[in-house]
């Protein structure tokens, strides 16, 4: 289960990636906001990043106008790792090396064509597992 969340500015973006999801078949969460009416990013960044860090859901998508309130509010939960990225290479290292559990996006940074790639090659790499990039992340933690 995929738990995704913006504010206003990640509204339009995450309609497209929600719609991407079902077609792939991939379950996922809304935690919201619903409209584009304006709203706080803390509010949705805290919830995807609780979701993702108690287990009920296994990785997180969070989008707002830049990408970096939301993924600064994400990172503040312990146990979370919220990457920004905007592009296919960031993605893929950032799953192999950094096992991040939360993809940040902004809204009015990148086109929805370009964001579903980003999207698919997170949930799509698996976390290298070797020693020295475990180490780093028990160092973070
Ligand atoms: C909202 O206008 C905007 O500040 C927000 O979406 C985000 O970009 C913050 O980092």
């Amino acid at each position: 289960m995929i738990a995704i969340g913006s504010d206003h500015g990640g509204f339009a973006l995450k309609q497209e990636i929600m719609k991407y999801l079902e077609e792939q078949g991939i379950e996922y969460k809304d935690y919201g906001c619903y409209s584009e009416k304006s709203c706080d990013y803390p509010v949705y960044g805290k919830a995807v990043a609780e979701a993702v860090a108690g287990g009920e859901c296994e990785k997180g998508i969070l989008i707002c106008g830049t990408g970096i309130g939301i993924s600064i509010v994400a990172n503040k939960v312990p146990g979370i790792r919220a990457a920004l990225c905007h592009d296919c290479f960031s993605a893929q290292a950032t799953r192999e090396h950094n096992d991040a559990n939360i993809l940040a996006m902004g809204g009015r940074v990148i086109g929805p064509g370009h964001a579903l790639k980003v999207v698919d090659t997170f949930l799509h790499t698996e976390f290298s597992g070797d020693e020295r990039h475990i180490r780093r992340i028990q160092m973070i933690e």
